[in-house]
């Protein structure tokens, strides 16, 4: 089975660009670009040259470095294509369903729509591990810029089908905030409790929580258990639809 490595690099105040690599073939991407100076240090220490940038993405801290490291590297730039004249220096457009090969390995395009409408995320079964920038994270959810609650709950549900053992890559570190945040609506939860105390001592040490893991996360998330009676009878929610039990959660969150 070909291997693949997988490097998060902090960055910026709380983002992490991630570096995935397959020695054997000789490619290496990074996904999403928040900070050029910061990857290819990261990759002149590994040794390894940037074959590609994908792009979850139009926002700034994900697409800042494309063309520096386009100009340094050579490699392509790979985004979504409801947002390619926001993806600086772009090569190819992609969405549900696309493919990319990368060595060893097939990448996988989901589409994520809901922080921004044209969010994807980047799925390799093989590797088990998917890519989800700014749609999912550690006992969170991402903001809704663009699109609306329903279609965020659409792809989170999306990610929610894949592998349980699926190791999820995130494209910041919000967890401890979250997990305070999680406590609120899900207070019983025991997992969720020892993981809340988990990450404090990670935090503490300096250490990332992520990538995280599907299987915790639907025992920890709250945004991704509105089906969960506990959490609707807190809500006062106890027959609405998930998805606007979801949209509560994610309004809650706004004004924590
Ligand atoms: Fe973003």
């Amino acid at each position: 089975m070909p291997k693949l490595d997988i490097l998060q690099i902090a960055c910026l105040s709380d983002n992490y660009a991630i570096l995935i690599h397959d020695e054997e073939a000789g490619v290496t991407a990074s996904i999403d670009s928040p900070d050029a100076e910061a990857i290819l240090s990261t990759l002149k220490i590994r040794g390894w040259r940037l074959t590609h940038v994908l792009n979850t993405h139009h926002h700034a801290d994900h697409t800042g470095g494309n063309l520096r490291l386009k100009e340094e590297t050579g490699c392509i730039v790979i985004g979504p294509q409801a947002e390619t004249e926001r993806i600086p220096g772009i090569d190819r457009a992609v969405g549900e369903g696309d493919t990319i090969a990368f060595g060893n390995f097939e990448i996988r395009v989901l589409d994520t729509p809901g922080h921004t409408v044209g969010h994807i995320a980047y799925w390799i079964p093989e590797a088990r591990a998917v890519f989800v920038g700014d749609t999912l994270f550690a006992m969170g959810a991402g903001r809704i810029f663009e699109g609306n609650a329903e279609m965020m709950w659409n792809s989170l549900k999306k990610i929610m089908q894949l592998p349980l053992d699926t190791e999820i890559y995130c494209g910041h570190e919000y967890t401890v905030a979250n997990a305070q945040f999680a406590l609120t609506v899900d207070p019983e939860n025991l997992a969720l409790q020892n993981r809340a105390k988990e990450v404090d001592q990670l935090r503490a040490k300096g250490q990332p929580t992520l990538p995280t893991r599907l299987d915790r996360e639907l025992e920890t998330n709250p945004f991704l258990r509105p089906n969960v009676t506990a959490i609707r009878e807190r809500l006062g929610m106890p027959f609405a639809p998930d998805w606007k039990v979801f949209a509560e959660i994610r309004e809650r969150k706004n004004k924590a």
